[in-house]
């Protein structure tokens, strides 16, 4: 795969570069710039090769079949112009936005450009046919363009008409595609916990999150590769009523009993549950708060319990590798961050381990709790860094660019 570095020529040619500017907004304002500024090496790289650059991005859904004013609005909410000027900033140069995402007024944006200019394109998925990989609305970007450059990892997992049906068509035509560098760090730092070296182990995963539903394929491809899984949030709840203790009101999956009990047994003892959790009566508006080896009746478990939080941070101690994804209890509210703060803590004390945070939920803690450096490496994909675990290292806008 090439990467930015190996691009040839492109001094004066049209590079369109998928990012993911799929950044978190508060009442129409950036609440998170993270993903912006992760995406400024490869920006930057290009606009000293004197390369025009055509950033792609989608912002948000957009539910192509709701009412046409449904629709109107959503477009509105997930205006992509609203990065523009911060990306200008931290880039120290002036960024065009083009309102057109195809047409002759795009067009005409991208023919003003220089070398060494940046053009961002208003969000990808105000194209009706961007999540279908429209064959149509990929040959009317592609067209424009000499070389791609996929720097989006969080949505390296999506096989839409910008992050894979242009690069399918460049290559056909035999222009140059590449990954940028946000990707490279992405995939180099991932694949470490896919393809686990001797030297890795043992390799401790640690699960939560809402439901067992979402995470099925991970935790089979987990249960392959790691010495021990430590599941907390909500999903431990369907594990722990599998093996017949009491959960009271806390989000139990009944269809997935039978899954968690074959997880567990081929786990043979290498998935770790919570021993005790921090249960309420009551999700919102709670009066009570106990803590609990299992959860009463009337009682729903939000965090896990101190004990719990020890148990794990042992199992974290030992590691070598590290892989997380999910929080492991409300975390939003202050009484039930302190699970999840534990793991950060314990994460913090390692020094000879390579920790992966898999984005998302878990990302967002750690940066709130200020853990943030303590960590390897923390990706800016959540879906995207979950399917690659999932299938062993493939995710179709990586795939492509081979
Ligand atoms: C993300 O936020 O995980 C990525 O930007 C992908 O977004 P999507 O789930 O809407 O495709």
């Amino acid at each position: 795969m090439l990467t930015v570095d190996n691009l040839k020529n492109i001094n004066g040619k049209v590079v369109i570069v998928r990012v993911d500017f799929n950044v978190p907004l508060k009442d129409g304002k950036i609440r998170d710039d993270n993903r912006v500024r992760a995406a400024l090496p490869t920006i930057q790289k290009l606009v000293s090769e004197g390369a025009k650059v055509v950033l792609l991005s989608h912002l948000g859904k957009i539910k192509h079949k709701e009412a046409p004013e449904v629709v109107e609005a959503q477009k509105a909410k997930n205006n992509l112009a609203v990065v523009a000027p911060r990306l200008s900033e931290l880039l120290g140069k002036e960024v065009a936005f083009v309102g057109a995402t195809r047409g002759e007024e795009f067009e005409a944006a991208v023919a003003k450009l220089n070398a060494g200019d940046v053009l961002l394109v208003q969000n990808t998925r105000y194209e009706k046919g961007e999540e279908k990989n429209d064959p149509e609305l990929a040959k009317a970007w592609a067209k424009v363009a000499d070389a791609y450059v996929m720097d989006a990892f969080g949505s390296a997992h999506r096989a839409h008409a910008s992050t894979y049906g242009i690069p399918e068509i460049l290559k056909a035509e035999g222009k140059q595609v590449a990954c940028g560098y946000l990707v490279e760090k992405e995939i180099a730092n991932l694949t470490r916990c896919v393809n686990v070296a001797d030297k890795d182990r043992p390799y401790v995963a640690i699960l939560g999150g809402l439901k067992v539903s979402d995470k099925i394929k991970v935790i089979d491809s987990l249960l392959k590769k790691c010495d021990k899984i430590l599941i907390g949030g909500a999903m431990a709840y369907t594990f722990k009523k599998a093996l017949g203790q009491s959960t009271g009101n806390s989000p139990v999956e009944l269809d997935q009993l039978d899954y968690a009990l074959k997880c567990l047994k081929e786990a043979n003892g290498r998935i770790v549950l919570p021993v005790d959790s921090v249960c309420t009566n009551g999700f919102e508006g709670w009066t009570e708060k106990i803590v609990s080896e299992e959860v009463p009746e009337g009682f729903e478990g939000m965090d896990i319990g101190p004990k719990t939080a020890e148990l794990f941070a042992d199992e974290i101690a030992k590691a070598k590798l590290i892989f997380w994804n999910g929080p492991m209890g409300v975390f939003e509210q202050k009484d039930f961050a302190n699970g999840t703060i534990a793991i950060c803590k314990a994460v913090a004390k390692l020094n000879d381990c390579f920790s992966v945070c898999g984005g998302g939920d878990s990302a967002a803690a750690i940066k709130e709790f200020g853990y943030k450096d303590s960590f390897s490496h923390v990706s800016t994909g959540g879906g995207a860094s979950l399917e690659m675990i999932e299938n062993d290292g493939h995710l179709p806008g990586v795939d492509i660019l081979k």
